[in-house]
């Protein structure tokens, strides 16, 4: 997609949409189309029963006195709490489908340089499609927008945020969103890790942890998991080095269940392909560093995911096998589908002691009772400190990608205690989100600030979205939220 910023003037080809406000006020631009058209506009709006309500739009093709082929009057309503993001996602979800090239005017109604460039990621998102393994796609079902064009009062400043910030997180968002949406014989933990180590072109290190290593650092907790799929289990470490020499990075964790099948406790058959997007939470975390990473961010921040397939086998761990994580805490498996958590546990440990960064955040699609919780709405967030979980808020508030902070506490943590080792991996019937944050907890250093965002309801949608920016299953849901997070807490 070619996106490019312009002055608010009259477009001179292709489609062009402005927004009109009640009683069919226009500004900028789209004023002058209004005057040009000689009353046909006016006369077009009234045929239409069109007065500028929010959502309704109504177009006319090649407007006498202009050069743009066809014009798209889209009504914002009294033009308060206008989102340009989310208008930029409708337009483009709307006309993707048979134009080309479109021009977006928003001069002279208020719109800062951040807004009109997030008006270009709307368009983006919605226009995002996962077809590469349809060979059968009729041509009128293939979206053909290939232009954006964003007329705009400032458009340099706006050019500038978006190259600066909005177009390279975007670009982190869509991978995201191709990871998740890859098929589990695609991304398989080693192509999975083959893959991020392409993003070293972009100036990321990334150091690639196979089974020797791991075992020989006692990351038993991770391993156990991988252990009934004849695929190898991959860690990843992502470093980039953006801010001051030996400043303490900030680390970002992911849990990258390339598929679920719950193991020798074995998911029901419906639906299972959904976990296919069991590894949701390192794709954000592998979309945020490359985000990071495209717009040079001034910050030191570590990414580390943990890859495996979690499948039932002759080799496979079994409910009540009790494992030495690399934390030397032990751990009985009553349940081998509560497998991200192991994955995360020996994450979170690594990270504690070889990163030692000055907060950490994880993302994972960890529990179906969030989903019971939450719905598809939020994310919970889950954390020992009350500033992080502040300061992911205000991020969130930003991004859009909403969440919504649950409890933890000792009276919680009591419910993993195992009569036969240190813990067991589930909690019981009750307050299954919060336990499974406590279980996480357990591997997080003394002292660190931790968050664990369980994103289980919104790294992956069903097809009844109705945000016009999901496009797909995956979502890519928190490369964005990160990026903000990293951009407002540590690059000063
Ligand atoms: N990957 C699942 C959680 C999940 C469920 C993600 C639905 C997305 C949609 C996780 O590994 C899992 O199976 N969790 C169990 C935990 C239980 C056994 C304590 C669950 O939620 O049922
Ligand atoms: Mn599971
Ligand atoms: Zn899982």
């Amino acid at each position: 997609m070619k996106v490019t910023f312009v002055a608010d003037k009259p477009a001179s080809s292709g489609c062009a949409v402005i927004p009109v406000k009640k009683s069919l006020k226009t500004a900028g631009a789209a004023s002058d189309y209004v005057g040009e058209s000689n009353g046909q506009f006016k006369k077009a709006a009234k045929a239409a029963n069109f007065n500028g309500e929010k959502g309704k739009s109504f177009s006319i093709f090649a407007p006498a006195g202009s050069e743009a082929s066809r014009l798209v009057a889209v009504g914002i309503g009294d033009g308060k709490e206008f989102d340009s993001e989310l208008f930029g996602a409708k337009i483009a979800k709307s006309l993707m489908m048979g134009e080309s090239a479109i021009t977006l005017h928003l001069g002279g109604m208020d719109v800062s340089p951040d807004a009109a460039a997030r008006a270009a990621v709307g368009m983006r998102l919605a226009a995002y499609r996962f077809d590469k393994y349809r060979t059968k796609l009729p041509a009128n079902k293939k979206p053909v927008l290939k232009t954006i064009k964003i007329a705009c009062d400032e458009p340099a400043k706006a050019r500038a945020s978006y190259n600066k910030y909005h177009g390279p997180v975007c670009d982190g968002t869509v991978l995201a969103r191709d990871l998740v949406n890859e098929p589990p014989n695609v991304i398989y933990p080693k192509a999975y890790a083959a893959r991020i180590k392409e993003l070293e072109t972009l100036g990321l290190k990334v150091q690639i942890l196979g089974e020797k290593r791991m075992k020989s650092l006692g990351m038993n907790s991770l391993l156990c998991v991988g252990q009934g799929s004849v695929r190898e289990s991959q860690m990843v470490i992502i470093t980039w080095n953006g801010g001051k020499k030996g400043d303490k990075p900030a680390c970002i964790v992911g849990k990258g269940v390339t598929f679920d099948t719950g193991g020798i406790s074995l998911k029901p058959g419906a639906n299972m392909w959904d976990m296919k997007g069991d590894m949701g939470g390192s794709a954000a975390v592998v979309g945020a560093m490359a985000g990071l990473a495209a717009r040079k961010a001034k910050a030191n921040v570590v990414g580390i995911v943990g890859l495996v397939e979690n499948m039932p086998d002759g080799n496979a761990v079994l409910p009540g096998d009790i494992i030495t994580s690399m934390s030397g805490q032990t751990i009985e498996v009553q349940n081998t589908d509560a497998e991200g958590r192991l994955v995360l546990a020996d994450c979170l440990h690594y990270a504690s002691t070889k990163i030692k960064p000055k907060a950490m955040i994880n993302l994972a699609t960890l529990t179906g009772a969030i989903l019971v919780a939450l719905g598809t709405e939020r994310a919970g967030v889950f954390s020992n400190n009350d500033k992080l979980a502040g300061q992911i808020a205000n991020a969130s508030e930003t991004t859009k990608e909403k969440t919504w902070r649950l409890p933890i506490g000792p009276e919680y943590d009591r419910l993993l205690d195992s009569p036969n080792a240190d813990m067991k991996n589930i909690g019981g019937r009750l307050a299954g989100s919060i336990t499974a944050a406590q279980f996480l907890q357990r591997f997080v250093g003394k002292g660190i600030p931790w968050a664990h965002i369980d994103v289980a309801g919104t790294a992956m949608k069903p097809s009844n979205r109705h945000d016009p920016r999901e496009t797909t299953f995956g979502t890519g849901f928190g490369a964005r939220l990160l990026n903000r997070w990293i951009a407002d807490n540590f690059e000063g």
